[in-house]
């Protein structure tokens, strides 16, 4: 097979399963248990959370274990949003999204900030959404479908001078450009483990330590009693060997999507009628989303699959609808345009050969 949805999920890195096995088999003690079985169980926790703090350039501390990106992003929503409402940007991922939705429903206003042609907040949009002064402003750092990369920084610092807390989706960011959270200057941070080749439900909410966490979960004091439950401490140690690797390898990683995409863009561009979106945006290395003129986006996807290549046809959790991309048609792109999309998302194994291969089956089933 030639897997090209790697923003839906990655394939689990050897390493990473290698690290967590132990914890699958022997180590089975509950991290909260006092004898040695149960301690050895935290230590590796407190191990993995090391890890993943020295990736994004955090302390441990500020790192809280959940159960993926979505259970983070409903945490920061929940923690931030109250009073005075939330803005979120109209391209975030339905885990930001339907929270921010559901928050609306009780009460708290709802804006949804408007992007350009090529996904990126224009700066009216910000200047608007100072003016509302809502409580929190949720910004992804990289887009799922299109790859684009949003200024977080510049946002963030124009938006905590007016006293707004802001969060930020980096789940899509993580493992391919550098994430750093101080820099980025957001109040709290959402990471997932299975997009950087770690395992499924895993993931991370990263938090300003003068932000007042109002967990979700309630139950038990794990994770500093922000996030109640026994800790999947497999998985935590796997996000953590994955967070490991990912800074290890970044630069390499980055230059060799970054080449793969380079490659696959040229041959694509070759084909008539073909548009590739958020085209002037800074995008993702990995990540190409594109509308082939009078193609059907998902049939596209279903012929390719037949011919043993895996790609998606827009956000992997919105697949299996029948409707033009929310992302695209917030970039004001033609709904009938938008249901010709289809999403290549590299991955760190993919290789030249495979590339070349893929545009040779598009071109021949789009012909
Ligand atoms: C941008 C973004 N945020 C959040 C999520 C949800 O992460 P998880 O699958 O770990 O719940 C995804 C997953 O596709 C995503 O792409």
């Amino acid at each position: 097979m030639i897997y090209f949805d790697h923003n839906a999920t990655t394939p689990i890195d050897d390493r990473v399963f290698d690290a967590m096995l132990p914890f699958l088999k022997t180590f089975y003690g509950n991290p909260s248990s006092l004898y040695r079985h149960g301690r050895a169980c935290r230590s590796a926790i407190d191990a993995a959370r090391e890890q993943l703090a020295a990736l994004i350039g955090v302390q441990p501390g500020q790192i809280i274990f959940t159960s993926g990106g979505t259970e983070a992003n409903n945490l920061a929503l929940a923690t931030l949003a109250p009073q005075a409402g939330l803005a979120v940007s109209a391209t975030e991922h339905p885990s930001v999204i339907e929270p921010a939705l559901h928050l609306q429903s009780m009460g708290h206003p709802l804006t949804l900030l408007d992007v350009d042609a090529n996904g990126r907040i224009p700066q009216d949009a910000i200047d608007e959404v100072i003016s509302l002064k809502p409580s929190l402003v949720s910004i992804m750092l990289a887009n799922n479908e299109t790859g684009a990369i949003q200024n977080i920084e510049h946002y963030a610092d124009q938006l905590k001078a007016h006293g707004i807390k802001v969060h930020t989706d980096a789940v899509q960011a993580l493992g391919k450009i550098p994430v750093d959270f101080n820099r980025l200057g957001a109040h709290l941070m959402s990471l997932s483990s299975h997009k950087i080749y770690g395992p499924k439900g895993c993931g991370a909410l990263v938090f300003e330590k003068s932000v007042a966490i109002k967990p979700i979960l309630l139950g038990g004091g794990q994770e500093q009693g922000f996030r109640a439950g026994t800790e999947n401490v497999a998985a935590i140690v796997g996000f953590g060997k994955a967070a490991e690797l990912a800074k290890l390898e970044l630069a390499e990683r980055q230059a060799h999507l970054l080449k793969l995409r380079t490659l696959l863009e040229h041959g694509l561009r070759a084909m008539p009628g073909l548009t590739v979106f958020a085209e002037q945006a800074e995008r993702l290395p990995n990540t190409v989303q594109v509308g082939i003129h009078g193609i059907d986006g998902e049939m596209l996807l279903m012929q390719l699959d037949q011919k043993g290549i895996a790609v998606s046809s827009g956000s992997a959790c919105a697949s299996g609808i029948r409707e033009a991309s929310p992302v695209l048609v917030a970039m004001g792109i033609d709904p009938a345009q938008a249901k010709s999309a289809i999403r290549i998302s590299l991955g760190k194994a993919n290789t030249e050969a495979e590339v070349i291969e893929f545009i040779k089956q598009v071109n021949s089933l789009t012909r």
